[in-house]
């Protein structure tokens, strides 16, 4: 977590356009996959913290299998972290904290939309954001249950460096029973 928090420094410090972009990997219990980009919302000693829809289908998969994997491409410093790990829920404090730091137009679109659902048209989901809003008005908004937080803990961490001809570094960082982290290097 030291070598991440040293990285992650280097990243924001570089200015870099999204920096805390990253994939997240999921999979259902029969093994099928599925990733898409979510936003890094905390990390320290206990994991990288995200925020989204429970009922999700990235929600559903997490339900059935609470493993998944992170991954951030810094460009600007040809540096890749691949991240896998255990997922559980975040404290519902740590959800109704960060839900109402966010903008009151996030908050009723988080009430508004049933992330992965099939939905009608775009008119249902804009009249559905518009009837909330007009319901919410000068009420302070309940954070939906089905919305919050994953903290993932890592317990494989690589650390991709690109190099000349290809010849990358790559250090894995690998949490032993004894919770020291075993450091090997991976061949590009
Ligand atoms: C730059 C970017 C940031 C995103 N951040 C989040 C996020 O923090 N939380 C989230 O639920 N979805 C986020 N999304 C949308 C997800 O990629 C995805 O479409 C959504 O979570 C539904 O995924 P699912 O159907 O696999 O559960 C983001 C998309 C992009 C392109």
């Amino acid at each position: 977590m030291k070598q991440f928090a040293k990285w992650w420094k280097q990243a924001v410090d570089s200015k870099i356009d999204e920096v805390n972009a990253m994939t997240l990997s999921t999979a259902s219990s029969d093994g099928m996959p599925a990733a898409r980009i979510v936003l890094l919302k905390g990390v320290d000693d206990k994991g990288f913290t995200f925020f989204t829809n429970y009922n999700s289908y990235k929600g559903q998969q997490l339900a059935e299998n609470p493993k998944a994997c992170l991954v951030f491409f810094w460009k600007e410093l040809e540096r890749q972290v691949r991240i896998t790990g255990l997922v559980e829920k975040v404290d519902p404090k740590d959800s109704d904290e960060y839900f109402h730091s966010r903008p009151e137009g996030s908050q009723i679109g988080a009430v508004a939309s049933p992330q992965s659902q099939v939905i009608e048209s775009r008119e249902w989901l804009d009249d559905n954001y518009k009837q909330l809003k007009k319901d919410l008005k000068k009420k302070t908004i309940q954070r939906p249950e089905n919305w919050g937080g994953y903290i993932l803990k890592p317990v494989i961490i690589e650390f991709w460096q690109g190099r000349p001809s290809r010849l990358h570094d790559r250090l894995q960082y690998t949490l032993e029973n004894n919770g020291n982290w075993k450091i090997e290097r991976l061949a590009p």
